[in-house]
């Protein structure tokens, strides 16, 4: 069994590991090509993690547990009475989604494919709903796998779910549509607006999620799932200040601009964080407490829990200071949208900054 001894053991182990190849990183060099390959994310991933971890390190060891829930699973068809399947756990100590080679044949697996294709480059797999450049994948990181960054297999099985946001009971549909209206900006898209409920697009996406989360308890909230809270500061968050950190950790891929950088192709490289093809103004991103908290555990890419709790708070407040597209849900005045729909949270919507009330909006035609 497992002892706090060896725990901590392994733990220190990595966290030294961790250091010394944080180091190893910086000193190799500031390419973003180099911090932009899954082998670093894969690397830093488990360093860190608060969660207690098991026993043994490698790979082997989520392979084989999902292996375990495999024969479990065939082993209850038989019996009622066997072992349940128990949870498959990674090396990290997070829950181990299914890997990419064991999608399914046949339809399923296709509906599958299809989703991941959509959740990794949604302008190209579904144009006529993408209304910016973003991607799922750009905020669920290592396409929707990362622990720390909503991930599929965490949030899949919390649905349906009541939210606040719209004050209803919301299907696992219902959440994907919100992503849409908000965070892909569908006002601007070809079609004018999110899918419409039960469109095939949906239908793939849960596909994928349905898959992620393939062994994943009901009823409880995994650890590693949602974007966890980073503690509120005495000095509060400042633009100001955060303009500093964005200048030192996060110009280097997304501009000095923001606007982020494209590949020869036209595809998105490092995604745009505030103008037209950025998140709306309804978004949950726009919101600084959770931008603060996505930044926190993921950025900069690979190098998840490094920066200070404050300057993730002052560079989430950086990036939310600058106009970006409009929140749909304003139909009348500004401070109507604001009073309605964001009354107590913590953003600039519809606030002075710079001298400016912000939050009127920007489009891809003003933008021009
Ligand atoms: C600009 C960033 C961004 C993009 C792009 C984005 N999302 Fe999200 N997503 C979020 C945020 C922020 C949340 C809220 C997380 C929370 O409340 O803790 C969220 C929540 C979710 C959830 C619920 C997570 C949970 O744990 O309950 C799902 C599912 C989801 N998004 C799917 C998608 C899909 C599918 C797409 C692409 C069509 C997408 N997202 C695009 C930022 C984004
Ligand atoms: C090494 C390159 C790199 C650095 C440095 C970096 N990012 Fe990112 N960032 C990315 C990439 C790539 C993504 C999209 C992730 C994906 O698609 O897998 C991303 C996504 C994001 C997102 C998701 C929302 C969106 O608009 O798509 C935010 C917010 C963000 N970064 C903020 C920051 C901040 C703040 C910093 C500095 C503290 C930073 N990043 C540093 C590469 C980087």
């Amino acid at each position: 069994m497992s002892t706090n001894s060896t725990n901590l053991g392994f733990r220190g182990a990595l966290r030294r590991f961790g250091k010394a190849a944080a180091l190893g990183l910086v000193l190799f060099g500031g390419s973003a090509v180099l911090f932009y390959s899954d082998g670093f994310q894969k690397m830093f991933a488990a360093v860190g993690a608060d969660v207690d971890l098991p026993e043994v390190a490698g790979i082997e060891v989520a392979q084989a547990n999902r292996e375990a829930m495999h024969a479990a699973r065939a082993a209850w068809l038989e019996d009622i009475n066997a072992p349940a399947p128990s949870i498959p756990i990674g090396p990290d100590g997070y829950f181990a989604p299914p890997s990419e080679d064991e999608i399914p044949d046949g339809p399923f697996g296709e509906s599958i494919r299809r989703g991941r294709d959509i959740f990794v480059n949604t302008p190209k797999y579904a144009p006529q709903y993408s209304g910016n450049s973003q991607s799922c994948v750009n905020c669920h990181l290592d396409a929707g796998r990362k622990e720390n960054s909503a991930p599929l297999w965490g949030a899949y099985t919390k649905y349906p779910m009541y939210r606040g946001k719209n004050k209803m009971v919301n299907t696992y549909q219902e959440r994907i549509k919100g992503c849409f209206t908000y965070s892909m900006n569908a006002q601007a898209s070809p079609a004018g607006g999110p899918p419409p409920l039960g469109d095939q697009v949906y239908l793939d996406l849960e596909a994928y999620a349905f898959w992620l989360a393939s062994g994943a308890p009901t009823g409880q909230v995994l650890p590693g799932a949602g974007y966890p809270k980073v503690p509120e500061t005495e000095l509060g968050y400042d633009y100001n200040r955060g303009e500093k950190v964005y200048a030192q950790n996060c110009a280097i891929c997304h501009g000095d601009d923001g606007q982020g950088r494209r590949e020869a192709d036209g595809s998105v490289r490092f995604p745009p964080l505030w103008g037209p093809e950025a998140y709306n103004w309804g978004a949950g991103m726009a919101r600084i407490n959770t931008a603060a908290s996505f930044i926190k555990y993921n950025m900069p890419l690979s190098q998840g829990q490094t920066l200070s709790d404050q300057d993730a708070w002052d560079v989430a407040a950086y990036i939310n200071s600058f106009e970006r597209p409009k929140d749909p849900r304003q139909t009348g005045s500004l401070e109507e949208a604001r009073q309605t729909f964001h009354k107590n949270e913590q953003s600039y919507y519809g606030k002075e900054v710079r001298g400016k009330i912000i939050g009127h909006g920007v489009s891809r035609e003003q933008a021009l």
